[in-house]
């Protein structure tokens, strides 16, 4: 492990300076799905890509209702930005404000920080999270279950800084930009949201995740937090808002992060012009223990996890510990927010056997999740019931 550990860091360094690695490197280091790195502040994370820093949480980390910044997955399109650093007092960043509105300005960091502050406790999803359970399979990251994580995250709110510079009647959607290093051609990571989500009081430019500075992974100095909503609506690196008059037009919004406006048999494609851009998180939850080919003794187990819904509250999360068959209520968690996720266990006396074990979650909308996903070319919103094989002895 320990060579492995060494070989994963020295290729790390390589990817990343490297930039555009010859392809024979980027598939080198496609790790299995068992591969955790030592990267600083980041603790026994699964490595899904290290081109960029792509980095999954192991489900058996779900068993706080905030998840600790080190064990917080990151999802990176590029290379972070090398020249943000700790102190910013000196520095040439700003967070500009322009576009549809009265009067564009800029703000300085301290300026940022002297604002009024408001925090909100938020599960952050990407929408590619599952995607690796998707049949067939569909190209991208191959994520797991763990590309979500709860943290409380605090700034400004986006519509005090949208008041100030005076919307004009014209503007109906919000840009933000990131300041990613784009390698070659790619396009840089720019996306926008309705007017509506930007004005709403807890949708943040937020500069803390859990009482602490955010870290470089997750979008120091400031980022958007966009509650409820694919993780990729909360544009990290923030530098740029620009309020527009039409939605915004770009990879990360097209053809990225846009789901059939109809059902698709597994397998089809779909016509861009028959999708949509993707907002608010599905109802879905996830079995953190026992874990998949877990071998137990009989007697008390606890089957315990985390469930979610986007904008909408989990009301109810029930377990199946005969495949199905039949539905026994899990206990909620206290801690709960608007946007956050319920801890939840079920206490099972197991006798010895082989069992498929599922976890199913309610929303207050009256959503279940499905027994089988809604199939999609991207592998967006993996969302049916979760289940694990254990063997109890
Ligand atoms: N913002 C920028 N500038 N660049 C990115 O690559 N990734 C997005 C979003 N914001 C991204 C970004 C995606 S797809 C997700 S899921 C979240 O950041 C992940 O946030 P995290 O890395 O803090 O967990």
């Amino acid at each position: 492990m320990r060579s492995r550990r060494n070989f994963l860091k020295q290729m790390s360094g390589a990817a990343l300076t490297v930039g555009a690695a010859p392809s024979f490197l980027a598939r080198a280091l496609a790790l299995p799905q068992s591969g955790s790195i030592d990267m600083p502040g980041e603790d026994g994370l699964i490595v899904r890509s290290f081109r960029f820093v792509d980095l999954e949480t192991p489900v058996e980390y779900f068993n706080t209702w905030l998840t600790p910044v080190p064990h917080f997955f990151v999802r990176n399109h590029m290379h972070e930005p090398s020249e943000l650093s700790g102190d910013l007092t000196n520095s040439d960043w700003r967070l500009t404000v322009g576009g549809e509105v009265d009067k564009p300005f800029a703000l300085t960091f301290s300026e940022l920080s002297r604002l009024e502050t408001h925090s909100v406790v938020n599960t952050l999803e990407c929408a590619g999270n599952g995607r690796s359970l998707h049949r067939p399979q569909v190209p991208g990251i191959q994520w797991g279950k763990g590309a979500v994580g709860t943290a409380r995250f605090s700034g400004s709110r986006l519509r005090d800084i949208l008041q100030r510079a005076g919307i004009k009647p014209t503007g109906k959607h919000v840009m933000f930009r990131g300041l990613d290093e784009v390698p070659g051609k790619v396009p840089a990571f720019i996306r926008s949201i309705p007017i509506e989500k930007a004005l709403d009081t807890d949708t943040l430019v937020a500069t803390h995740m859990n009482g602490a500075p955010l870290t470089k992974h997750h979008g120091f100095p400031a980022r958007v937090l966009v509650p409820g909503w694919i993780g990729a609506a909360s544009c990290k690196w923030l530098t740029e808002i620009k309020v527009l008059d039409w939605e915004f037009v770009g990879n990360f919004m097209s053809p990225g992060y846009r789901f059939p406006n109809q059902p698709v048999k597994p397998g089809d494609a779909v016509k861009p012009e028959d999708t949509h851009p993707l907002t608010a998180l599905n109802v879905k939850s996830v079995i953190a223990g026992p874990l998949e080919g877990a071998s137990l003794k009989a007697g008390k187990v606890a089957v315990h996890g985390a469930a979610w819904a986007g904008e909408s509250n989990v009301v109810k999360v029930e377990v199946s510990t005969d495949g199905g068959t039949s539905w026994n209520p899990a206990s909620l968690g206290h801690d709960q927010a608007h946007y956050a996720w319920r801890l939840w266990i079920y206490e099972w006396k197991a006798k010895s056997g082989d069992y498929t074990i599922l976890s199913r979650a309610t929303d207050s909308e009256g959503r279940t999740q499905p027994a089988t996903p809604a199939w999609n070319p991207s592998g967006y919103l993996y969302n049916a019931v979760d289940q694990v094989k254990i063997h109890v002895a």
